[in-house]
């Protein structure tokens, strides 16, 4: 994981590295720190912990300089300490890094034997001793850094400063995403597009295994051999606002509320309201004919993604495979010969995901992306994009973007059953007109809030706690025991009702709280029969359920009723209370719920 950002400016460069890395904190907030080319070579601030703490370093003790490199960091080799911070030094170089360089043993050793000192524990600094190395033996910059690039293995996104080039930056990319954005006389580099919005709209993706010269205003990209390369300017939509908490306490807080909207919005993408019909060009996804889909993603995303495999199968007669992407990837998988893959993804440049999806391409297998972050990896390595439309989700825990995520997939599933034969255009038609819904039940259901919130107090003091669900609530389930550990960092688990007695009824004991998602439906009556085994064994059992469950449900649990609605708005509409509910035990536990402890938005590292 980890950002970076460097620039050869005109101006001074400081507080534009940390406005940048503002941006970019998403991507890890362990430590942070930045380097510039000053006057009498390379200064560097570093910190422990969160971004404010550098700024607070950069304020007591300021530098600046018009060429600079930083970082935010999510650590992989070494601990979270202000000396492991980013940026490394060796000799006149200094580089930052994301990603993990899989070699770096191999080359500690050699480069120590020949003499070179390490000063951290990281892999990142063989990096910076690597090009010192090949400057020391003569060669000029640009090749000692072309050549240090090409001996690294693993994935990977770097920038380095050389503090007798005072207006260069060095760039290279290898697996993790890079961007480079250019104005008349300056010239940036970046993790994505968004840390770059502040200064240019008109960005370069440097494609895998391009690595680049920066100049102020002008930029040399070289692909892996070396060769100059020409790779197109895009014109970024990325905003260069901060996007604020619009008087929330949290992101998180205000990313829950914002789902009506969210929905909405991602439901407006595939669907017209004005005939209920589909708008997405459902054609191309090569389901109509498809015997089988593959979905690949991990987390929350691998969530959504296990939710519509029941949305296929029963919309569509779609047999559908869901797959954890780092499991996927190593397994050597029979990939579908008549199908398509499928990968669900907020950031779009989830390692395991991307390399799932780069796979797949590579043996031939259409690929889908449903992705979040339209200038991401995997919305542009897919054959077919399609959009979430949550807007930038900043709380670590994904919220909306997961309600997105379902809504488009809902969408896609019931287009690919309508091209299948499997709807009649009343059922289609029907089902649609449920979706659109969807954002005045979210709506509703945010009535539960205070009922939430009072159970949220009950369960800080456990420290186990399981969820419950059949059928497309099983997925929910886990949904809800995710949100839980992340934020809470309460011990959680999500199970099928049915498998239940299986062995984790075992750690059922007096007071154990179960969390039992069944609104009424087909399966309501077995998932209550599970429901009475947990409470005759102690469990005290919060059921979230409809109108018609409640009455149905008997007595002695502690009930959330929802809104009444069709199955498929059902998990979407019912993932409110779980948000919800995590999101109030952890305020009740006073953890930082927008960047829960060890964890960071975008994980791309495997
Ligand atoms: C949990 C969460 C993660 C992500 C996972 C995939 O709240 O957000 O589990 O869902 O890291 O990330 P994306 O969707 O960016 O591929």
């Amino acid at each position: 994981m980890c950002g970076i950002i460097g620039i050869a400016g005109t101006g001074p460069t400081s507080e534009r590295l940390i406005e940048g890395l503002r941006r970019l904190e998403y991507r890890g907030y362990d430590s942070a720190g930045i380097a510039v080319v000053a006057g009498d070579g390379i200064e560097r601030r570093r910190a422990e912990g969160k971004l404010k703490n550098l700024e607070q370093v950069q304020r007591d003790d300021p530098i600046d300089g018009v060429t600079g490199i930083a970082h935010t960091r999510w650590a992989t080799h070494g601990r979270p300490t202000t000396d492991n911070a980013h940026p490394h030094t060796a000799g006149v170089v200094a580089i930052v890094h994301n990603g993990i360089i899989e070699n770096f043993k191999e080359l500690r050793n050699a480069l120590e034997s020949a003499g070179c000192v390490f000063v951290t524990e990281t892999d990142s600094e063989v990096i910076a001793h690597l090009v010192q190395a090949k400057l020391k033996i003569g060669m000029d910059a640009q090749s000692a850094f072309g050549e240090a690039i090409r001996e690294l293995r693993g994935a990977f996104a770097v920038a380095a400063i050389m503090a007798d080039l005072p207006d260069h930056v060095f760039a290279a990319r290898k697996g993790s995403p890079l961007a480079v954005g250019i104005t008349e006389d300056e010239t940036f580099v970046g993790s994505d597009s968004m840390a770059l919005a502040p200064f240019t709209r008109k960005v370069i993706y440097l494609e895998e295994g391009d690595w680049c010269v920066a100049t102020p205003g002008e930029v040399r990209i070289f692909n892996e051999a070396g060769e100059a390369a020409n790779r197109e300017i895009t014109i970024s939509s990325a905003t260069a606002d901060l996007v604020d908490k619009a008087g929330r306490r949290h992101f998180m807080e205000k990313e829950i509320h914002e789902q009506p909207e969210s929905v909405a919005r991602t439901l407006s993408q595939y669907i017209s309201a004005v005939d209920e019909g589909f708008t997405f060009p459902a054609g191309e996804l090569g389901l109509k004919n498809a015997d089988r889909l593959i979905a690949v993603a991990c987390g929350t995303a691998f969530y959504a993604g296990a939710t519509a495999k029941y949305w296929f199968e029963r919309y569509a007669r779609l047999a559908v495979e869901v797959d954890i992407a780092s499991e996927f990837r190593y397994r050597q998988p029979a990939l579908p010969q008549n199908g398509a893959a499928l990968f669900v993804s907020q950031s779009g440049e989830t390692a395991d995901t991307l390399a799932a999806l780069r796979h797949c391409k590579e043996n031939g297998v259409r690929t889908i992306g449903v992705v979040n972050v339209p200038e991401s990896s995997i919305a542009r390595e897919a054959d077919v994009h399609l959009r979430t439309l949550a807007g930038p989700e900043i709380g670590v825990a994904s919220t909306k973007a997961y309600t997105a995520q379902l809504s488009a997939l809902a969408c896609i599933a019931l287009a690919a059953g309508a091209s299948r034969g499997v709807m009649t255009a009343e059922e289609t038609a029907d089902k649609v007109r449920h979706l659109l819904e969807i954002p005045r039940l979210i709506n509703e259901v945010m009535q539960v809030e205070p009922k939430i919130e009072e159970l949220a107090r009950a369960l800080t003091r456990h420290k186990d706690v399981l969820y419950l669900g059949r059928g497309q609530f099983f997925p929910l389930a886990m949904e809800g025991a995710l949100k839980l550990k992340e934020i809470a960092y309460i011990h959680a688990e999500g199970y099928a009702a049915g498998e239940l007695k299986h062995g984790p009824i075992a750690l059922i004991e007096e007071g154990t709280p179960v969390i039992v998602t069944a609104p009424w439906d087909e399966l309501f009556e077995k998932t209550i029969s599970n429901v009475q085994e947990v409470a005759a064994r102690g469990a005290d059992v919060t059921l979230i359920t409809d109108a018609k469950g409640a009455g149905l449900a008997g007595d002695g649990y502690n009930v959330v009723v929802m809104p009444t609605c069709d199955p498929i708005a059902q998990p979407i509409v019912a993932a409110i209370p779980l948000q919800l509910l995590a999101y109030h035990t952890a305020v009740f536990m006073g953890t930082d719920v927008d960047q829960p402890r060890n964890l960071a938005k975008s994980v791309t590292v495997e």
